[in-house]
């Protein structure tokens, strides 16, 4: 029940309804709209729910219109400047920044639950040599569920703990193993005394046969991507976990499902399609221009990769961050300099260009980040991948908050049905 309300009329029916509005912390209220069809026989109708909101959450809220992104209310910028990415997680996990000894104590289950079962490197061997990875980890992630039988009752909550800490331990794991299989290169162990970072970058780039040892401008590049990719709000992907999730499937299932959505070159995919774009104007020789007008020319499915946002209608605040790591990383490292130069070229000829600015059209996560996974050696088609491993804390977070809400219930949208009106079968 809310104190304020707003009321629904129908002049053509005569039937009016009053709905409750329920005030947000930041951002906009919400008008419950759950017994508007009892009152005025009519659905609500948002294709692509841009306007619904699908659950009340306290784990991220974002701010289109000034280009904000708070996780449990600390900003993205404070949190990229003094967290580590584990602590990240402990903080969309449990609500609040652990202490120094919380934070051990996670880091410490993490790093005991970074082995996968033996069997899961048989699964390799039934994909083909040139397997996409984003179609080896959606698979390898939902083989999990058949691991962990003792532990996938929903709505036991220390299964969902257990749960939560075995997938973000052991994403990386899966995701080097699809990078190796695809190397050709044998699968390395995670070892426990590196850092989650340090293991990742050793389980993708070490060889039994030298030691490997990994730059710390490149693990502190990596700690602020997965920092920047690890949760934001009830994206597409995050819906479909939330979906998926919905009618108690597995959480192992729920998260491969969140995979096979973040693939779309719409969504996650899209640092792979920017890559490629950059790549096809260096390749082809076109002109910035000339690009630019076919992100515009209506009557062209090309879309200017790594810009625009359903919500950011502003900077997206993570590819500001991006973009300093961008310029950080590759005077250190070396790397696409000019890859970088054209992608800056790029951003700053489209922000000047009336038709992104009327349809407040800018840089998004995914613009810059290709450049540094380049710069870090990581493959494209390892891109979306390395978004997943980071989107998974986010997953798993707003999975378990939807089965601690009290107002979880299976998730069944509705419809306008416009399609042939009732009729006979045709007589013989
Ligand atoms: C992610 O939701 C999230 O939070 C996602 C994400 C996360 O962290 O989970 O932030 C990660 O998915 C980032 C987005 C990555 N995708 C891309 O970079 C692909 C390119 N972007 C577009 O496909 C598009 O901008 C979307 C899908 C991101 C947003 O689409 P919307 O909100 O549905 O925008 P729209 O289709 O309503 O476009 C509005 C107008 C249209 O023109 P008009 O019909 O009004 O004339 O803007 C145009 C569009 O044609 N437009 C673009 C454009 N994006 C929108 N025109 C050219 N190039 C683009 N990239």
């Amino acid at each position: 029940m809310s104190d304020r309300k707003v009321s629904i009329s129908d002049p053509q029916t005569g039937k009016q309804i009053d709905c409750d509005v329920f005030e947000a912390t930041h951002g906009s209220p919400a008008i419950d709209i759950s017994k508007i069809h009892a009152g005025t026989g009519c659905y609500t109708y948002d294709p692509g729910y841009g306007m619904t909101a699908s659950c009340r959450s306290k784990i991220t809220f974002i701010d289109g219109a000034k280009g904000e992104l708070l996780h449990r209310g600390y900003s993205i910028e404070d949190l990229t400047e003094n967290s580590s990415y584990l602590e990240v997680c402990y903080l969309l996990l449990n609500g609040e920044l652990p202490s120094d000894q919380g934070l051990t104590e996670f880091e410490g289950i993490i790093r005991n639950h970074t082995m996968v079962h033996e069997n899961i490197r048989s699964f390799f061997d039934g994909f083909r040599y040139d397997a996409h990875p984003m179609a080896m980890l959606s698979t390898t992630v939902a083989a999990l569920a058949s691991f962990y039988h003792d532990s996938t009752d929903v709505n036991n909550p220390e299964h969902r703990k257990i749960t939560a800490h075995r997938l973000i331990a052991k994403m990386p794991t899966l995701a080097a193993m699809c990078y190796k299989f695809h190397r050709g290169q044998p699968f390395m162990y995670p070892q426990n005394n590196l850092g989650y970072v340090e293991n990742f970058l050793h389980m993708m780039f070490g060889v039994p046969a030298e030691e490997y040892v990994p730059s710390p401008t490149a693990v502190k590049a990596l700690e602020t991507m997965l920092i920047l990719h690890a949760d934001h709000e009830q994206n597409a992907s995050t819906s479909t976990v939330r979906l998926a999730g919905s009618s108690g499937a597995n959480p192992f299932a729920s998260i491969s499902a969140g995979i096979a959505s973040l693939w779309g070159p719409a969504h996650g995919g899209a640092n792979e399609a920017v890559m490629n774009m950059l790549d096809a104007i260096v390749e082809s020789g076109e002109s910035i221009e000339s690009t630019i007008a076919r992100a515009k020319d209506k009557n062209d499915p090309f879309r200017l990769m790594g810009f625009g946002h359903r919500v950011y209608k502003n900077f997206d605040p993570r590819a500001r961050c991006i973009e300093k790591i961008c310029h950080d990383l590759l005077n250190e490292l070396g790397g696409d300099q000019p890859l970088f130069e054209l992608a800056r070229e790029l951003e700053q000829k489209t922000l000047a260009d009336d038709y992104f600015q009327e349809r407040k059209l800018y840089p998004n996560v995914d613009f810059y980040s290709g450049i540094i996974m380049r710069a870090l050696g990581i493959p494209m088609n390892m891109f979306t991948v390395m978004f997943a491993m980071a989107r998974t804390v986010g997953w798993i977070a707003h999975w378990s908050e939807m089965h601690e809400d009290p107002e979880f219930r299976i998730g069944r949208p509705r419809q306008l049905y416009v399609g042939a009106a009732r009729r006979p079968y045709p007589s013989k």
